[in-house]
């Protein structure tokens, strides 16, 4: 599963630094750190729930009903119960006090490709069981409608 991702990923960033070297034909450092950019772009927005259970989980709906109430409650979990903001830093950007010990880095849940490239189910499912890439997992530590109003606050960083 992940060496299929790895290899997409050498691919496409392949492809990119062949991009770049057709524009700006000469410039040794500024295409690797390109490429770099251009890797990580992509390697973020590949999906996180592993592949057989991908459709199930974007399916997922937010059962809560989305209002003011509903997102500040999911705020409060993200700031003290949940943790989130010891690796995601107080605006969600990734950049907390434990962000740096990991590669990749916690999500910045402004990145607007990636909210727009997630369904609610795959957030959803990313909080509860993890991903392989570093997000620990939240199953058993809060409940299901704990991590909905997680959901809520995370799409309203987005906005
Ligand atoms: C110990 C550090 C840590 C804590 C605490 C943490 N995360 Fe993460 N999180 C990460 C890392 C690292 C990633 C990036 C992993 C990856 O790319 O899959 C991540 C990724 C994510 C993602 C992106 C998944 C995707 O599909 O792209 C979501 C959503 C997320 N975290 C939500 C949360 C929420 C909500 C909390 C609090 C309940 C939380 N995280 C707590 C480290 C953390």
């Amino acid at each position: 599963m992940l060496a299929v991702r790895r290899a997409f990923i050498g691919l496409a960033a392949g492809f990119f630094s062949l991009l770049t070297c057709a524009v700006a034909p000469g410039g040794g450092s500024a295409w690797a750190a390109d490429k770099a950019v251009a890797a990580r772009e992509l390697e973020i927005l590949q999906p996180r729930v592993p592949q057989n259970r991908l459709a199930k989980a974007k399916a997922l709906k937010n059962p809560l009903t989305i209002n003011a109430e509903a997102v500040a409650r999911g705020g409060s979990i993200y700031k003290a119960r949940g943790t989130c903001v010891v690796c995601h830093g107080a605006r969600g950007r990734g950049d907390g006090d434990m962000g740096a010990m990991f590669d990749p880095p916690p999500r910045d849940f402004k990145h607007a490709a990636w909210q727009s490239a997630r369904t609610d189910g795959e957030i959803f499912w990313a909080i509860k069981y993890g991903t392989e890439e570093g997000m620990p997992r939240f199953e058993g530590k809060l409940s299901d409608e704990e991590m909905w109003g997680l959901v809520a606050y995370l799409r309203s960083l987005g906005k």
